[in-house]
């Protein structure tokens, strides 16, 4: 007995952008340079699960835990997020006087991924969905999953995309408010559910420069990144969701693959230079390359986030070329530890 605990879970997928988000006009409220296109994993392989709850019994402070270990909450990414959520539940109990008045209680956040946190997987992205997702069923909250790509945003960019499966795209708006700035669905998964997505870990140590210091450091010392945010990326744009709406793979694969490239250039570009590929990463591309000449056809993509790992999308028809031939080719490879080729996995979409 005692005062009530209001309780709900929820879990988010792992999205892998294919044109990549990459610069903030507006940092504080993580307002990107550049419209974005993902592709949601399915929560079977890698996710978020999330459980917020809320009680007077609980201690003052709001509280978050992450795999079994206290995290700290006080960060202003994470605040934003909980003073959107909560200013959202408290115009609903100002409407209704009938409902508890939840936005007034401590929140307690127990989250688990069932990957590895620091293996540079985009944890942050399915993290923050599954906390904003997990708070606005507590509360709630009529909001749509794009109202709530909006909240997400705030606490990183990438997890917008995340509140959505199949091929999502983060629409970076004009506004300076970042009202306009939010995730859509562009196709279900069920629309192309062929696709596939084979993660290969060449390191699941933390990564060097985090994305937020790379993004001001490219938009700061960055000649090419101009070129990337006027001239590529709406090619890219306009090319890949063309490419989806036909099931275009070679298409699809193509922007993928110079996406990335464009991206780690304009790493390269900056003053200092950041790498986040390494050598192994490189024998990845080598290898997709040579699936490809093979192949006579495009049938493999690679792309690359702000680290060394590799995640390849291909098609189900494909997979025994291509799982076969990664494992020939980088287990003679030096980097591709043991424990990373066990964690290498089929992914199938997130409907
Ligand atoms: O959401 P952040 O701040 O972790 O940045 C993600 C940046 C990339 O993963 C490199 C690209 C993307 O669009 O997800």
């Amino acid at each position: 007995s005692g005062p009530p605990v209001y309780r709900s879970t929820t879990t988010a997928p792992v999205n892998i952008a294919v044109v990549k988000y990459w610069g903030k006009r507006d940092p504080k409220l993580n307002l990107a340079t550049n419209p974005s296109l993902s592709v949601t994993l399915s929560q079977d392989d890698l996710r978020t699960l999330t459980t917020a709850s809320c009680s007077a019994k609980f201690p003052k402070e709001d509280s978050l835990t992450l795999n079994g270990e206290p995290s700290d909450i006080s960060g202003a990414r994470t605040q934003a997020c909980l003073r959107e959520l909560r200013a959202l539940r408290a115009k609903l109990e100002e409407a209704d006087s009938s409902l508890p008045k939840l936005s007034e209680l401590p929140l307690r956040i127990v989250t688990e991924n069932n990957f590895p946190t620091a293996a540079g997987l985009a944890s942050s992205a399915a993290g923050f969905a599954a906390l904003v997702r997990a708070i606005a069923d507590l509360y709630r909250l009529p909001n749509n999953p794009t109202e709530l790509s909006v909240i997400a945003r705030q606490g990183s960019g990438s997890a917008c995309r995340s509140l959505f499966g199949g091929y999502v795209a983060w629409r970076d708006g004009t506004q300076e408010d970042g009202l306009d700035s939010k995730a859509v669905e562009v196709a279900p998964a069920s629309h192309w559910p062929e696709m596939r997505a084979l993660i290969l870990v060449a390191s699941a140590a933390k990564k060097g420069v985090s994305s937020t210091s790379g993004m001001q450091q490219t938009v700061a010392t960055s000649g090419l990144f101009k070129q990337r945010v006027a001239e590529v990326v709406p090619k890219h744009m306009a090319t890949i969701e063309e490419a989806i709406a036909k099931k275009d793979f070679a298409s699809f694969a193509e922007v993928t693959m110079r996406d990335s490239n464009s991206f780690h250039a304009t790493c390269a570009d900056t003053y200092p230079p950041i790498f986040y590929m390494n050598d192994t990463s490189r024998a990845a591309v080598r290898a997709v390359e040579q699936i490809n000449e093979k192949a006579g056809k495009t049938i493999a993509a690679y792309t690359f986030d702000a680290g060394p790992n590799a995640v390849i999308y291909f098609l189900e028809e494909s997979a025994a070329a291509i799982v076969g031939t990664f494992y020939k080719v980088l287990s003679a490879t030096e980097g591709w530890k043991d424990e990373a080729k066990s964690l290498s996995s089929e992914i199938e979409l997130e409907e």
